[in-house]
């Protein structure tokens, strides 16, 4: 397939439980590498196949520096590569750490969302085998906010309640201003 469209914030559908994966067969490996591409197009750091009309438990992310633009001098290279994960669960959760959080799916806007500082995550990779990783900072983060996306959560779901109203009011006015334009 290739590129795929991103759905945004009202989209229903970003709001669905996704289910999860039977078989790591060619049609899933074909929707991770379609994610990939669709992530690096739209330069995100990570992306759940919700949000590409896929409500199956497959993520991808990548948060290591591309290019040279990216990273500053005398900053270590994150040892990252790009990484998939179908069926991911969390299996151990350390700390707290907040960050500043975008979304692909909520074009336009951060904001701060605390999360765990340290995570297990479990899951198979892309051959469907059983892979299990150490993550802390930026990644775990973004793990978190992608496994959020199977559940149906956006990060401005995680705001206090008053916020998320007026933010989500600002969001579906532009969203809406978007269509008639
Ligand atoms: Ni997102």
């Amino acid at each position: 397939m290739g590129l795929r469209e991103i759905l945004t914030f009202p989209d229903p559908r970003l709001a669905l439980k996704s289910t999860p994966v039977e078989t790591v067969d060619d049609e899933i490996k074909q929707l991770i590498d379609d994610m990939f591409e669709t992530m690096y197009v739209a330069e995100g750091v990570g992306l759940a196949a919700p949000q590409v009309g896929v409500t199956k438990r497959v993520i991808v992310v990548d948060c290591g520096p591309r290019g040279d633009d990216d990273q500053e001098e005398g900053e270590p290279l994150q040892p990252v590569e790009p990484i998939a994960i179908v069926n991911p669960v969390v299996a151990v959760k350390e700390g707290k750490i907040s960050w500043e959080e975008g979304c692909l799916s909520v074009p336009g806007y951060t904001d701060e969302v605390e999360r765990a500082a340290k995570i297990t995550v479990e899951g198979l990779d892309r051959d469907g085998q059983p892979m299990s990783l150490e993550a802390d900072g930026l990644l775990a983060v973004c793990i978190q906010h992608e496994i959020d996306h199977l559940e149906g959560v956006l990060f401005v779901d995680r705001l206090s309640r008053l916020k998320q109203s007026l933010v989500k009011k600002k969001l579906k006015k532009k969203a809406k201003e978007e269509v008639r334009a």
